[in-house]
């Protein structure tokens, strides 16, 4: 018996506005819900195999119903696709694969209409090896020498020993201009060099176009990797079990991850993207960074402490990512894992709270299928930012994908496909259980759709009456707008191995989510004291998809 309910001394309202987008709201983004839209797989309106702009204008009701209140794009810009867009060819184009500029300032401008901003991928550690400044750099054209990261060696001894995130040597040697280059991924996705100050007025070019375009703000990829120490030393050993020397994980990035400069950078991009929005008397743009890294470098990407220097307005909280599984986790783990969130966020600083991404398995595969809405609850009613991956409102698992279908760069090795291939998490998404999930019309599909989908889909958790992941995070995102998840103290506590009680209370108004994790297989029943709802009038206002316990 698993019993997960939230408990609330409110009167539940389900009460939805549609707000159109207002200038001068600087706070907009503090209690928002970020939708990642994953563009290749969201929904294919021309029947091509590949999901586009005009699919996710197609299902701009579901954005509306579900209450989000921001969709990031993963990227849609010009690319040969090496790395599923982030291998840029032009920042200022859109890839042909996914539509028009037309179609995207028609999404935007639909989006806005309905209150829901939007937030563009922002890829400045590489371009694509197909990017002008690429090829330009390559012939050393005047001017373009040292847009990236060239050094000598010979085409035997590369110039250190640093490892591509992607597994290999993370130099390339180069014919053309008999030198090497680095690329943190893909051989296709040079580095950028972040030394050569044109690079620097480059990329706020590029902020200000979109920026000029509408759009809300930014999600930046892979920005701990923007520099490198300037005379290439060599990075120790890790000494990992297990771990070979062609793996990432060999080696301990002290000279090539998270260099005080990369902080720099991102106040950097923060002061010219606040000065634009002063500019111009528009609304807050928000950043969102992504850097994979321990909790103290993580909260440097805000800024200080003391807010004399601002980066970030939040950067991705990936410990549930990182530090949870469901082998090896209990509830004390996630007690500690959203406490030290809490305990190290500077009090100025907003808190994220995301489960999964393209680069994840997907949050049911990992936590359990029986745990979807629990961490759903959990998730949504701690404070602050919510950041949802498309699917993971109606509880869509990993997908089915074999080496020969598999289409990530960084899996190419068929005896590590399984783990290490990000496919399983990026199969289409799952609508309804017609031809295709429904992301299509029946054309062959870029990843092979789910065969979860004929019972697991949208639109068969959209039964009115029936308690469904879909209806609960639905009301959740809704519930998400009350006082006590907006401004409430929190409590978030494990009171045994499997329970978990978190409490949010803003004078009289609390809410209460007890979590019984299912996960050791333990379905049995447990009594448990929860002090935390011992209150007279406390009403369930949500149960989880199979608990005993009903609304009211
Ligand atoms: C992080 C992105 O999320 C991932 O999908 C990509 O492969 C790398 N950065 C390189 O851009």
């Amino acid at each position: 018996m698993y019993l997960k309910a939230i408990l609330s001394f409110t009167i539940f309202a389900l009460h939805v506005s549609a707000k159109s987008v207002h200038k001068g709201d600087s706070d907009w983004w503090k209690h928002a819900t970020f939708y990642q839209i994953y563009p290749r797989s969201f929904k294919d309106s021309n029947n091509d195999g590949t999901g586009d702009i005009p699919g996710i204008i197609d299902k701009m009701p579901h954005l509306i119903d579900a209450g989000i209140n921001g969709i990031w794009l993963s990227p849609i810009y010009d690319s040969p696709q090496v790395d599923q867009g982030y291998d840029i060819s032009n920042y200022y184009a859109i890839d042909p694969l996914f539509g028009t500029l037309d179609d995207l300032e028609n999404l935007i401008k639909l989006a806005h209409d309905h209150g829901i901003r939007v937030i563009m991928d922002f890829v400045p550690n590489h371009t694509s090896d197909q990017h002008e400044w690429f090829k330009a750099s390559e012939n050393r054209t005047e001017g373009y020498e040292d847009y990236y990261l060239w050094a000598d060696g010979t085409p035997e001894q590369p110039p250190s020993n640093w490892i591509s995130c992607f597994g290999g040597s993370a130099w390339q040697w180069s014919e053309k201009r008999q030198q090497y280059y680095l690329h943190k991924f893909a051989v296709q996705q040079p580095d950028l060099n972040y030394r050569n100050p044109k690079v620097h007025d480059e990329m706020k070019k590029y902020l200000e176009y979109w920026m000029d375009l509408g759009v809300d703000g930014f999600r930046i990829d892979a920005v701990e990797h923007a520099y490198e120490v300037k005379n290439l030393t060599d990075e120790p050993r890790t000494y990992s079990p297990g771990v070979g020397p062609d793996d990432y994980n060999y080696l301990y990035h002290i000279y090539t991850d998270n260099l005080p400069e990369t902080y720099q950078l991102v106040y950097e991009w923060r002061k010219f993207i606040d000065d634009y929005a002063e500019r111009t008397g528009s609304d807050t743009k928000v950043i969102m960074t992504e850097v994979y890294a321990d909790l103290n470098t993580t909260m440097l990407y805000y800024g200080s402490a003391d807010g004399s220097v601002l980066g970030a307005d939040f950067t991705f909280n990936f410990f549930f990512i990182q530090n949870i599984n469901l082998n090896n986790s209990n509830a004390n783990d996630l007690d500690a894992i959203v406490n030290n969130w809490l305990n190290a966020l500077p009090e100025i600083y907003t808190s994220n709270w995301v489960l999964g991404n393209h680069d994840n398995r997907r949050y049911p595969t990992r936590f359990g299928p029986e745990n979807k809405d629990g961490f759903n609850m959990v998730a949504s009613l701690l404070p602050g930012v919510l950041v949802t991956y498309n699917g993971e409102e109606f509880g869509q698992e990993d997908g089915e994908v074999t080496y020969d279908q598999g289409q990530d760069p960084s899996a190419r090795d068929p005896a590590t496909f399984d783990q290490v291939s990000r496919d399983f998490e990026r199969t289409p998404l799952q609508w309804d259980n017609t031809t295709n999930a429904g992301f299509n019309e029946g054309a062959k599909t870029w990843l092979p759709v789910s065969e979860k989908y004929h019972t697991l889909n949208l639109a068969s958790q959209l039964v009115e009456g029936e308690v469904s992941h879909y209806h609960n995070y639905r009301a959740l995102i809704r519930k998400r707008q009350e006082n006590p998840a907006k401004f409430g103290s929190t409590t978030f506590k494990a009171l045994s191995d499997d329970t978990l009680v978190l409490k949010r209370s803003y004078e009289n108004d609390h809410i209460v989510v007890a979590f019984k994790l299912g996960w050791h297989n333990n379905s049995v029943e447990e009594t448990i004291a929860v002090p935390e709802i011992s209150c007279q009038n406390g009403i369930v206002a949500l149960t989880s998809v199979g608990s005993k316990y009903t609304v009211g």
